[in-house]
């Protein structure tokens, strides 16, 4: 395990609300090595103690009943450094408060800042020497805005760290249930025979939230729900849903199953773009408390906006085992509730021997709000019956929540943090599998903007554009809501 956790943007939101909780519950969970020391980097100064406590703050606001003198164990690993990095003096300090006390064998970068200074974090940090094996760093998204500057940034990190030791985070991949998906598709043999188009009707990948974009107005305003989600997050799941068994848990080998699913999407262009996918924005509406929801161009202070807080895409798989399945992919803010699934619909049974009564199977993997996992299936109606034998379909429901006995929600940033420490590359991005969706996405984004494809009002609480419809039901399929 590393001994040295280094964070740049230690003073950020993320790190708030996401990373020194994460830290915490690893070291109060055990996770951590007596060793493991954490240098805290940003550009204001502040006291070392005063830091500390600020953490203390952090750290008790996210989780309930932590006990004092174990908080304070925590944030005695902490040691906070202010650096202006983009300049090349302050890491000469930074290299010196990573070796005080033979520390720094083995350190891992948190880069929890704006990619625009990633270049000169690493020049700095390979000036000193710390870019070596088997120093490694961990890089936050968005890491580009299109297929070029994606280029741009790995490359200007890969002349610090080489491919095996650049993690790229994509927060979903450390969510349980996002792994979950992995367990279910390869530890049980019933659904694998199943998971192709001879089966399959349809698939939905769904993640709805109920936040809109307000106080992330200037990011979010410039790279809308196509980058900001399904770059990214969607387009890991649709990926853990469609590639091919992997031949190990290896990052390489998961790796390459995702590289050959996301190079055999077939690409939306200006002939299709209208037909395959839809853009919203929210205008003023509801929470889902029922109070009041100000529209996308209030809470981003932009009459003019067009961003797009909604996307759906019916994409394809162009493979053997996919082919002419849909994909039917959206995320959108303000939504009316906040759920992140995936609906496998199965194919009608080859020949009905109940009448009309036959719906098909569904097995619907719910990850958000609450882990959930059911089956529908057809089951006789209970009772005597003059009229052949009715059917009716009940859900086969195995509910996680349950399971995990009342067990605490883990933040996802958790287990790739460990995984980061201990150098366990499996749950991260690799450089040919992001080229690869931005490739994907860069020809929707300029279909639409050749197209002049503007976004559809929806009202804020409701479940997105009307016109989403119209992809699904071209199909004789529908969203699940
Ligand atoms: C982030 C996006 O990556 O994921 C946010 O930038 C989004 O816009 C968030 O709200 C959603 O994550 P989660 O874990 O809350 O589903």
């Amino acid at each position: 395990m590393a001994d040295t956790f280094v964070l740049f943007g230690a003073t950020g939101d993320l790190a708030r609300r996401m990373l020194f909780p994460s830290l915490y519950f690893l070291h109060a969970e055990g996770h951590l090595e007596e060793k493991t020391r954490i240098i805290a980097c940003a550009r204001s100064a502040r006291e070392k103690q005063a830091f500390r406590e600020e953490v203390a703050a952090m750290v008790c606001e996210r989780a309930d009943g932590a006990q004092s003198d174990v908080v304070e164990a925590f944030t005695k690993r902490i040691h906070y450094l202010a650096i202006d990095v983009t300049t090349p003096e302050g890491y000469g300090e930074l290299a010196a408060a990573i070796r005080a006390d033979g520390g720094g064998k083995e350190v891992v970068f948190y880069l929890s800042t704006s990619p625009s200074i990633f270049g000169e974090v690493c020049r700095g940090l390979k000036a000193q020497g710390l870019s070596e094996a088997p120093h490694r760093c961990v890089v936050e998204k968005p890491i580009g805005y299109d297929l070029e500057s994606n280029i741009r940034i790995n490359e200007t990190v890969a002349q610090s760290f080489s491919e095996e030791r650049t993690f790229r985070i994509d927060h979903y991949l450390g969510k349980e249930t996002v792994q979950n998906l992995i367990a279910l598709r390869f530890g049980n043999r019933i659904f694998e025979p199943l998971w192709n188009s001879e089966t399959i009707e349809s698939v939905q990948i769904s993640i709805a939230e109920t936040l809109g974009a307000e106080g992330r107005g200037g990011y979010y305003d410039e790279y809308g729900a196509m980058r900001d989600m399904m770059q990214n997050h969607l387009v890991q799941l649709l990926c853990l849903v469609a590639m091919e068994p992997p031949s190990s848990l290896s990052a390489e080998a998961i790796r390459n199953e995702k590289v050959k699913v996301l190079r055999s999407l077939a690409p939306i262009t200006e002939e299709n773009v209208e037909a395959k996918t839809i853009r919203g924005q929210y205008t003023e509406g509801f929470d889902p408390d029922g109070g009041k929801a100000a529209s996308y161009k209030a809470d981003v202070e932009n009459e003019e906006t067009d961003t797009e807080t909604y996307v759906g895409v019916a994409a394809e798989i162009q493979n053997w085992r996919w082919a002419g399945v849909p994909f039917y992919l959206e995320t959108g803010k303000r939504m009316a509730e906040r759920k992140t699934q995936v609906v496998i619909a199965f194919k009608p049974v080859p020949h009905s021997i109940f009448g009309g009564d036959a719906s098909n199977n569904e097995l619907h993997i719910i990850l958000q709000p609450e882990e959930r996992i059911t089956l529908q299936i057809m089951n006789k109606k209970p009772g005597i019956s003059a009229d052949g034998m009715p059917l009716e379909e009940l859900p086969l429901n195995l509910s996680l929540v349950e399971r995990n006995n009342g067990a605490r929600r883990r933040i996802a940033y958790e287990q790739l943090i460990l995984d980061a420490l201990t150098n366990n590359p499996s749950l991260f991005v690799q450089r040919d599998e992001q080229e690869a969706s931005w490739k994907w996405i860069d020809a929707i984004a300029k279909a639409w903007s050749d197209r002049g494809v503007s976004a559809k009002p929806y009202r804020a609480g409701t479940n997105g554009p009307s016109a989403k419809h119209v992809l699904t039901e071209r199909n004789g399929h529908s969203w699940y809501e």
